[in-house]
C-alpha cells in the first residue's frame, strides 16, 4: 500500500501524476515510483524517501508521455528499498503494475512462476501480479489481467498498463479503494478521489470484483468473467482537504471508522478456522524456539502499552504462560532479568519510539530472544527484532492511536491461540476462538453504526471536567486507553482505574460532578463491576456503562447504556474500547479542539 495514480490522455503525464502522488502524501509512504510510455518505450523511474528524490530524478529526464502511473509506498512485503517500490514489471519490461493491499497465495504463485522461468527482482507480493499477467498476455491486456486476478487470493486495488497493448490502463479491486473519473482531456485512476479530484469532480467508485479499462476520454467496467457492470457517476463536493480525508470531518475519525477494515487487514490470510489455530509467517523461523519458552515479556509506549497488558490476560488465561508487562521506558533502566525461557515482545505502531528501540536493544544485548508487533514495515523495530507480525493497518495519521490498538489486540490474540495451540488448548476451543476472531469485522461494524447515539451521550457529558473509567481483567487496561483518549483529544482529566482498586483512592473523588464510565460487559467479572457501580451510585455519581447486547440489569443502575454485540471474554475490549473511542472523539470536537493534532503530542515520540 499506499497510493496509487493513473492517467491516459492527451497531456503530458508526468507533471499530473507527480500532482496525484503528493496529494496523496498525507497517507504516510517511504518510497515511490512512476512509469510513463516515452514514444512507446516504458520510462520507469523509483526511488527511496521523499517525493522530491523521485521528483528530482523525474525531472532530469524530461518526459513528455502522455500515459503513466505512479505510486506511493507504504512497506508491507520486504524493505524499503528502490526494488521494492512500485511499479513493478514482468520479465520483457512490458507489464507494469501498481498495487496496494496484500496478495495472500503470493509465495505458491511465485513458485509456480519461477518453476515456468520467470525472473523476480524484488521481496513484494505485488511482483507476481505483472508476472502473472504476462504469462497470459497475448496483445490483450484486459483479459490477461482478469485471467490473472481469477489466481489471485487476497486484496487489491491495482492499475496495470502494457507496451504491446498501448492506449489503456487496466485497473481492478479487491477490499482496496480504487477511482476512475474521465474527462475530456483524459482518464485517471487513483486510490483516494483526492488525488483527482482537482481535475473533474465526477467519480467512479469500483466495487470488489470489478475491472475497469481507461481509454482517453472513455472507460468500460466488468468483473473477471468479463461481464459489463453498470457503474453510477458519483458528483464529489469535497475541498480538496476533505478529500484526502475520505470525506470525513479529520483523520481520527475517518481511521475509527475504518476499523472493520483494518481488521480485516490484520486476519486476512492468517486464520485456519478448520484447524483451530492460526499461521503467522512472520514467527515461522522461532517457531521451535517459543515452544520451549515459559515466559512472555511484552514491553511497550502509549497506547501500545495498553494493549501488552491486554495480551497479558489472554497470554496467560489461553496459553499458560506467564507473561509480564513493562513501559518501555521504565524497563530501560531498570534490571531486567534475560532468560533463555523467556521472550521479548516489543509492540509499536510506529516501530521508531525511542524508549521502545532502547528497551529492544538492551534484550538484544543481553541475549534475549525478540519479537515484535509492528505497524510500520521497514521501521526500526521491525528491522532489529528477530521475529514479529505486521498489523498492515495502514498509515495513521492522527496522533491519537485508534486503529492501530485495536489491530494490536488482534494479533495479539492470534498470538495467544498460536502459543496456546503449541501447548495444551484443544483443538475444540481453538477453533471457538478463531472462529470468533473471523467475526470481529463485523462485530466491530455494528459498535461503529452507534456513533450518532455515542454523539449525543457526549454532548450530555461534554461539561464535565472529570471524569473516571474503571474497567476488570481483560477490560481493566481499556478503562485505561478509554481515560488517555479523552485527555489526548479533550483535554478533559480522566482518571483509568481497576475497578477492585477504585475503594482504595479515587472513590473519594465521587460526587455528581464526577461521571463514571464503567466498562461491564457480560463476563467472568460481571457481578463484582456490577457491586462497584453499586458503590459509585451511593455516592452520587452518575454511570454511564458499556455492556452487552441482552444485560437488562444494567439499565435499571446505570444513567446511560452502550451496548456492544456478545463476544468471547478474551475478544471484548476490542468492541469495548471503540465507544471510548468515539465518546472521546465527539468532546473533544465539541470543546473545538483539533482532535488530529492535541496540543503538546506527537505521534511519534523519537526522542526520550
Ligand atoms: C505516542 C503516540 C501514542 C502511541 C505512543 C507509542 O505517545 O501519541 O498514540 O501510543 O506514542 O507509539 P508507538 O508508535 O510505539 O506505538
Amino acid at each position: 500500500m499506499c497510493g496509487i495514480i493513473g492517467y491516459i490522455g492527451n497531456k503530458s503525464a508526468t507533471p499530473l501524476i507527480l500532482d496525484g502522488l503528493r496529494k496523496q502524501s498525507y497517507r504516510g509512504y517511504d518510497s515511490s515510483g512512476i512509469i510513463v510510455f516515452e514514444k512507446e518505450k516504458p520510462e520507469l523511474v523509483r526511488a527511496v524517501g521523499k517525493l522530491e528524490v523521485l521528483e528530482e530524478k523525474v525531472q532530469k529526464s524530461d518526459f513528455k508521455g502522455t500515459v503513466g502511473l505512479g505510486h506511493s509506498r507504504w512497506a508491507t512485503h520486504g524493505e524499503v528499498t528502490e526494488a521494492n517500490a512500485h511499479p513493478h514489471a514482468d520479465c520483457n519490461n512490458n507489464i507494469f503494475v501498481v498495487h496496494n493491499g496484500i496478495i495472500e497465495n503470493f509465495m505458491s504463485l511465485k513458485r509456480q512462476l519461477e518453476e515456468k522461468g520467470h525472473v523476480f527482482h524484488s521481496e513484494t507480493d505485488t511482483e507476481v501480479l505483472p508476472h502473472l499477467i504476462e504469462h497470459f498476455f497475448k496483445g490483450d491486456l484486459p483479459k490477461a489481467v482478469r485471467q490473472a486476478l481469477l489466481l489471485v487470493k487476497g486484496s487489491y486495488g491495482m492499475a496495470v498498463v502494457a507496451r504491446d497493448d498501448p492506449g489503456k490502463i487496466v485497473a481492478a479491486r479487491v477490499s482496496s479503494p480504487l477511482v476512475i473519473s474521465v474527462n475530456d482531456s483524459g482518464g485517471f485512476v487513483a486510490s483516494d478521489p483526492s488525488a483527482i479530484v482537482s481535475h473533474s469532480n465526477k467519480m467512479v467508485f469500483l466495487d470488489d470484483g470489478e475491472v475497469a479499462v481507461l481509454e482517453s476520454g472513455t472507460f468500460t467496467v466488468t468483473d473477471l468473467h468479463n461481464i459489463k457492470k453498470e457503474k453510477e457517476i458519483t458528483e464529489l463536493e469535497w475541498s480538496a482537504e476533505e478529500a484526502q480525508k475520505g470525506g470525513h470531518e479529520t483523520f481520527m475519525l475517518k481511521e475509527i471508522l475504518e476499523q472493520p477494515e483494518s481488521i480485516r487487514n490484520v486476519i486476512r490470510g492468517r486464520l485456519l478456522p478448520k484447524e483451530g489455530a492460526v499461521k503467522l509467517g512472520g514467527l515461522e523461523e522461532v517457531e521451535e524456539k517459543l515452544r520451549g519458552m515459559k515466559r512472555i515479556h511484552i514491553i511497550a509506549c502509549g497506547t501500545a502499552f495498553f494493549s501488552a497488558m491486554t495480551g497479558k490476560y489472554m497470554i496467560e488465561e489461553y496459553a499458560g504462560l506467564s507473561c509480564e508487562v513493562d513501559i518501555a521506558s521504565e524497563f530501560r533502566y531498570r534490571k531486567p532479568i534475560v532468560s533463555p525461557d523467556t521472550a521479548f515482545l516489543f509492540i509499536s505502531q510506529s516501530g521508531e519510539t525511542a524508549d521502545t528501540l532502547a528497551a529492544l536493544r538492551e534484550v538484544k544485548r543481553k541475549g534475549g530472544l525478540t519479537l515484535g508487533i509492528v505497524n510500520t514495515v521497514g521501521s526500526s523495530v521491525a528491522r532489529e527484532i528477530t521475529a514479529g507480525i505486521y498489523n498492515h493497518a495502514g498509515p495513521e495519521i492522527g496522533v491519537a492511536s485508534t486503529k492501530a490498538f485495536t489491530s494490536q489486540l488482534v494479533a495479539l490474540a492470534m498470538l495467544t491461540v498460536f502459543l496456546a495451540r503449541q501447548r495444551s488448548m484443544s483443538l475444540v476451543l481453538g477453533k471457538r476462538i478463531v472462529e470468533e476472531i473471523a467475526r470481529l469485522p463485523d462485530l466491530v461494524k455494528q459498535v461503529l453504526g452507534q456513533k450518532e447515539v455515542i454523539a449525543q451521550l457526549a454532548q450530555k457529558y461534554a461539561s464535565f471536567s472529570n471524569m473516571l473509567y474503571i474497567g476488570r481483567k481483560y477490560n481493566y487496561p481499556i478503562a485505561l486507553e478509554g481515560a488517555l483518549k479523552l485527555k489526548e483529544i479533550s483535554y478533559v482529566h480522566a482518571e483509568g482505574y481497576g475497578a477492585g482498586e477504585m475503594k482504595h483512592g479515587s472513590i473519594a473523588l465521587i460526587d455528581e460532578n464526577f461521571p463514571t464510565l464503567a466498562i461491564c460487559p457480560s463476563d467472568s467479572v460481571y457481578e463484582k463491576m456490577i457491586s462497584n457501580i453499586q458503590e459509585i451510585k451511593a455516592r452520587g455519581g452518575s454511570i454511564i456503562a458499556i455492556a452487552s447486547v441482552g444485560d437488562k440489569e444494567i439499565a435499571n443502575l446505570a444513567d446511560d447504556v452502550i451496548y456492544i454485540p456478545k463476544t468471547i471474554e478474551m475478544l471484548t475490549p476490542i468492541l469495548s474500547v471503540l465507544p471510548l473511542q468515539l465518546f472521546a472523539y465527539e468532546i473533544g470536537v465539541k470543546r473545538g479542539y483539533d482532535v488530529d493534532k492535541p496540543r503538546n503530542l506527537a505521534k511519534s515520540v523519537t526522542v526520550e
